[in-house]
This record gives structure tokens, sequence and C-alpha cells, in this order.
């Protein structure tokens, strides 16, 4: 790995366009993929710039302190940290959302199940009533949260077992003025809410669901840096699924729509997790836009 970045071995004073041209080569150069984007991504943060601003400005020469703030964040991404954690920001559904260490980086990926949540919250008649929904390991709040701003006939509630993610969640509720339309608790998958058999419209989650085995794999940005607790689903990944297929209908009003994110190779075994506990209708498994299996929806049946 080049350990000096040339961004500062220079006598004249730099523009925008240079700077971000060795940060590039630079990220590029020690082999983080997606160089370019992280380098843009990286010195709006430095500069408080949209990246709008930074196209439009790239003529304009930047003085040595910003330099420098640029190189130490280079350094960091060059260690893999996620650009989201060294600016404690990802956009999620068209919303900032706040993240660090201690939640999930929220993933594109994930804004299907938001999507296909949004599409059978319109398909039922709530009268005057709100339909209420309940995410299961909320992180970051970005389905919750999400969810909530997108419709107003909706009450959530939201379950971690991670205090440091709900501080993290609740902080994004807040950002977002949805504080007063989510409940936080905290506490292992269905126990914050076992007063509520039978009450819930809609269970929706992203549960971890790396195989065990499959840990040490992962790209080190993922590995080395968000946390086992929102990755690790067992020995074969489905142990959340299993828990959830299995507790899930008590708290389902008959009717009630279970959603879950899947691994793309996990749409049979999913299916049969549904199928053999026998308290569902059928199983349809969603793509997402690179047509993997991405989503699997069930319903309570009486
Ligand atoms: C894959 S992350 C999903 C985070 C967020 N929902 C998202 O989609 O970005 C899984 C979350 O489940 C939480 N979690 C892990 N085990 C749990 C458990 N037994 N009960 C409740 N939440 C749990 C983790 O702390 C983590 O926040």
């Amino acid at each position: 790995m080049r350990e000096q970045p040339e961004i500062m071995q220079t006598s004249a004073l730099p523009t925008v366009q240079d700077v971000l041209r060795r940060g590039a080569e630079f990220l590029c150069g020690v082999g983080v993929e997606s160089a370019r984007f992280d380098a843009e991504l990286l010195l709006c943060h430095v500069l408080g710039w949209s990246r709008e601003k930074l196209w439009l400005n790239q003529k304009e020469s930047l003085e040595a302190a910003r330099r420098e703030l640029f190189e130490q964040v280079l350094r960091r991404r060059a260690r893999r940290e996620p650009v989201a954690y060294i600016t404690g920001i990802r956009e999620f559904w068209s919303l900032d959302f706040l993240v660090s260490p201690v939640v999930l980086v929220p993933r594109p990926e994930t804004e299907l199940l938001v999507e296909i949540a949004l599409r059978l919250v319109e398909s039922v008649d709530v009268a005057d009533s709100k339909l209420r929904i309940l995410d299961l390991g909320t992180g970051s709040g970005a389905i919750a949260v999400s969810l909530a701003r997108e419709s107003e006939n909706v009450e959530v509630w939201a379950t971690d077992i991670s205090p440091g993610a709900l501080e993290v969640a609740e902080a994004n509720a807040v950002r977002h003025g949805m504080i007063e339309r989510i409940r936080f608790c905290e506490g292992d998958l269905f126990e914050p809410v076992t007063e509520f058999e039978d009450a819930f419209d809609m269970v929706v989650s992203n549960p971890p669901y790396v195989k065990r085995e499959e840990m040490k794999d992962l790209p080190p940005d993922v590995r080395d840096w968000e946390p086992r607790l929102a990755l690790d689903g067992g020995p074969d990944g489905l142990d959340f699924y299993r828990r959830m297929v299995e507790e899930g209908h008590a708290f389902l009003r008959e009717g009630g729509s279970m959603l879950l994110e899947i691994a793309a190779d996990m749409g049979n075994e999913v299916s049969e997790l549904f199928g053999k506990v026998g308290r569902y209708s059928q199983v349809d498994i969603y793509q997402d836009y690179a047509g993997r299996n991405r989503v699997a929806v069930a319903h309570k049946r009486s």
C-alpha cells in the first residue's frame, strides 16, 4: 500500500479537481473498489458541500488545512472503514440517516422491503384506526422511519437488542420528525411486545442472515467494521427466520403480513419454514432489481 497520497506533496495550490483525482487514485491504489465515488463523498464531507457543489466548483483551490482533513479521511477509508461511518450519514429511501459503528449501514436492497410494505399498507382499508407495524431489529431505524414518514396511516413499534442501535434509531426518528409515531423498545425479538398478541397488521424485519462460517469471507469493510450482532445469522444463517416465523404468527392479526428480507439463496428455505409452521398462507418471494430473491412475504391465516 502506498503510504503517502500525493495530495499534500505539491507546491502549487491544487484545485478541487486535482485533489479529487489524487484522492481517487490513492484509494484505487490500495484496492478500494468504489474509489472515485468514495473520494467524492469524503471530499464533500470535509468541505461541507453537496455533490452538485463539488461538480460546479472543480476549479476552486483548496488550502492546506482542508487537504489535510481530506487526507485523514482517505487514510481511514484505506483501512476499509465504511464511508458512512466516516461521514456519519447514509442515504436510505431518499432520507439522510445518522449511522455509527453500532448499527448496520442501511443498504439500498432493503428499500424493496419498504416498497412492498407500503404497497400492502395502501391495499388495506384502515377506516378510522391506524395500521400497526412491528420492525424487528430496527438498527438505524431506516425501515421504521421510512415507513412512518411515507404513510400517515401507520403506527410503528421498533425493537432491537442493542441499546446503542436504539439510540441511533431514536435520533433518526427525531431528525425526521417521526418520534411521536414510533415506539422504540429494547429486547430480544418479540420479547418487548409480548402483551400485543394478535395486534400487528404487519411484522417487518431485515434480520442478521450471514451464515456463521461465511462471516470470515465478508468484504473487510463489512467484516471488520459492521456489528457482528447485525450480521451473524447462526450456523445456517436461518436462526432469526426460524424464530420469527415460529413465534411471529401469535403477534399478527388474522390476515396480517410478515415481510422478511432474505439472502438471495434463502428463498426455498424460508418458504419451507413458513410452510412447516402451518399458520401462514402461501409465501411470495420478491426479487430485487438485480433479479435476486430479496424479500419473503406471508400472511397469517386463521
Ligand atoms: C441486519 S441488521 C438490520 C438493521 C436495519 N433494520 C436495516 O435494515 O438497516 C439486524 C439488526 O438486528 C438486531 N438484532 C440482532 N439480534 C437481535 C435480537 N435477538 N433481537 C432484536 N434485535 C436483534 C441487530 O442489533 C441489528 O440492529
